[in-house]
């Protein structure tokens, strides 16, 4: 069973061919991330302008590299929602266009969820377990039951964990996006003598909510006092927002009784979450499993491999079915 995914929910335009969920034939992801770069933050007109110069060039060069013809392709699977509504519309009209004219089914995903699978690329997924969601823009902790079956633990209540490392990086003149550099500057340190408070909620709604809002005020106050010291404060932003990560999703895991914690998202293409979840995991005999770190962020393979799984549920999208921004999911 081949699945076409198309990934195009915000700034990157995502593109592959999975067989029976799991094996990649082709994929490639092109991203407009340097033209927002100067604007700090992704500008979404700009951004649904590059996914309509992108998606056909990028249909072709998966097809081509996959050698599979455009009808050896047996489901069409796309990313429904959440997302930049303009961004969506791109992908979901060619996905759409696809469908109709290959006489294919059109699945719909939930982008979250898609990320969620980027770990069924690596192995067939242990049932139940607990997944920690970390993009740019949600953090989210689930119960994931089976297939189709996400029950939501906690999420953050204001700024995602990415979108506090992009602050903290605009903050720090790092550029954008702002994960992937406080992460290769943190990694030169040797010896922090700084450190930021661990964010945790006084009174959480849920038991396992997140807060990451307050760590910008506390990076701007800690960097007037250490102007020159950017590579460390890149080091304590990480460290806080790491730190935090885990001890939820380990209480969550244990709260659950589950032996099995799935990281995603942007976020977990990080060395040091993924390093420290997997030790504090490990010493409650909790095992963790992360994507290949090119399939944590955006891409279409993971939206090929959850399209399977919805897919074989039922999960079907109708054409005149529009894209879906909010979404909730769990
Ligand atoms: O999942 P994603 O590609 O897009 C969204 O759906 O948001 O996640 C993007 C987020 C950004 O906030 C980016 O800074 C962060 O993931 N990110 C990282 C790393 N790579 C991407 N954060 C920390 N370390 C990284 N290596
Ligand atoms: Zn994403």
């Amino acid at each position: 069973m081949r699945v076409l995914g198309i990934e195009s929910s915000c700034d990157d335009t995502g593109v592959a061919i999975v067989e029976d969920g799991r094996k990649i034939l082709g994929a490639t992801v092109r991203s407009s991330s340097r033209i927002h770069e100067d604007f700090g933050g992704i500008v979404p007109e700009l951004a649904s302008r590059e996914h309509v110069m992108a998606i056909l060039p990028a249909l072709h060069s998966v097809l081509t590299s996959a050698n599979v013809p455009v009808d050896g392709v047996d489901v069409i699977a796309v990313t429904r929602g959440p997302g930049l509504l303009g961004s969506l519309l791109v992908g979901v009209t060619a996905a759409k266009a696809l469908a109709l004219a290959l006489s294919r089914p059109l699945v719909g995903v939930h982008h979250l969820e898609a990320h969620l699978y980027a770990n069924a690329l690596v192995e067939p997924i242990i049932f139940p377990s607990v997944a920690l969601l970390v993009s740019g823009g949600h953090t989210a902790l689930y119960r994931w039951s089976g297939h189709g079956d996400l029950r939501l633990l906690g999420e953050t209540v204001d700024d995602a964990a990415g979108e506090a490392l992009d602050k903290g990086a605009r903050t720090l003149g790092l550029g954008y996006p702002g994960g992937p550099a406080i992460e290769s500057l943190a990694r030169t340190v040797t010896r922090c003598d700084l450190s930021l408070p661990v964010p945790r909620l006084r009174r959480p709604i849920h038991p396992f909510d997140f807060s990451f809002s307050g760590l910008k005020t506390a990076l701007v106050d800690l960097a007037k006092n250490h102007p020159h010291q950017v590579d460390e404060l890149a080091f304590a932003l990480e460290a806080a927002v790491v730190q935090a990560l885990v001890e939820k999703t380990v209480q969550a895991a244990l709260a659950e009784k589950v032996k099995r914690i799935y990281l995603a998202g942007g976020v977990s293409a990080n060395l040091r979450l993924r390093q420290a979840m997997t030790e504090m995991a490990g010493a409650q005999e909790i095992s963790v499993l992360v994507p290949r770190p090119q399939d944590s962020t955006d891409n279409g393979a993971m939206v090929a491999a959850a399209g399977y799984y919805a897919w074989q549920l039922g999960g079907r999208m109708s054409l005149d079915q529009a894209p879906k921004t909010p979404f909730s999911l769990g």
